[in-house]
């Protein structure tokens, strides 16, 4: 229906935001793809920008991810579909899975984004919270452990589907099936980030290091 397709659009624009760009220009007068990693994400504006920046970035990003997937239920669910049938699922997973790629390729900052780890988050949270939840919890583990942050995504993106078949036993396939797509996606994103992490040149992130003047 037209109702789909303007959400299907919807969903892209709501990914397509670029938050760590529009960020960094606005406050900073820096776009932080020319710095670090090149990345338009959360991490990256950490790294150029600080906490704060990195932090704000990172939460608008999360809820882009989250908003879209739970879009038919902010307009009118009815329009879309049954939300209490279990195939309802697929359409937010999809909706998701299309404002991550709009975060990849945003079309308002020359279809050069991020790598999706927030917006994906705010997918999943949408989704199945207790999953999140325990993604967030490796994604921490591993974060302090390893200093990380690209390492702490992919971990946190395979919790997902292992933590969705084996801890919570979900009894909706596409769950799964989007928790692997999601696995994949992400490796695809940060195969810089592999490569670096093979030859130990990744660089580190330290959430709580005292800033030398
Ligand atoms: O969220 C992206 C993160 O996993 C890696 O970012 O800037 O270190 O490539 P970056």
């Amino acid at each position: 229906s037209f109702y789909l397709v303007g959400i299907v659009i919807l969903a892209y624009l709501f990914g397509s935001i670029p938050t760590a760009v529009w960020f960094g220009q606005a406050f900073y007068g820096v776009d932080v793809r020319e710095y670090g990693s090149g990345n338009a994400g959360a991490t990256n504006t950490f790294r150029v920008l600080g906490k704060k920046a990195g932090s704000i970035v990172m939460f608008v990003d999360i809820l882009k991810g989250w908003t879209a997937t739970n879009l038919p239920f902010l307009l009118d669910s009815s329009l879309v579909g049954n939300h209490d049938a279990p195939q309802f699922v697929n359409i937010q997973l999809a909706l998701g899975v299309i404002a991550v790629l709009g975060h990849l390729f945003p079309i308002f900052a020359g279809f050069r984004g991020g790598k999706g780890v927030a917006t994906l988050f705010g997918m999943v949270l949408a989704i199945h919270w207790p999953a999140a939840l325990m993604c967030v919890s490796v994604f921490l583990i591993v974060l302090f452990v390893t200093h990380y942050v690209s390492l702490s995504s992919i971990m946190a993106g395979f919790t997902f589907p292992f933590s969705i078949a084996f801890i919570f036993k979900t009894t909706v396939p596409s769950i799964l099936l989007y928790g692997i797509a999601i696995c994949a996606l992400i490796l695809v994103t940060h195969q810089k980030n592999i490569e670096r992490l093979l030859k130990g040149h990744e660089s580190k992130i330290y959430l709580f290091k005292k800033k030398s003047k």
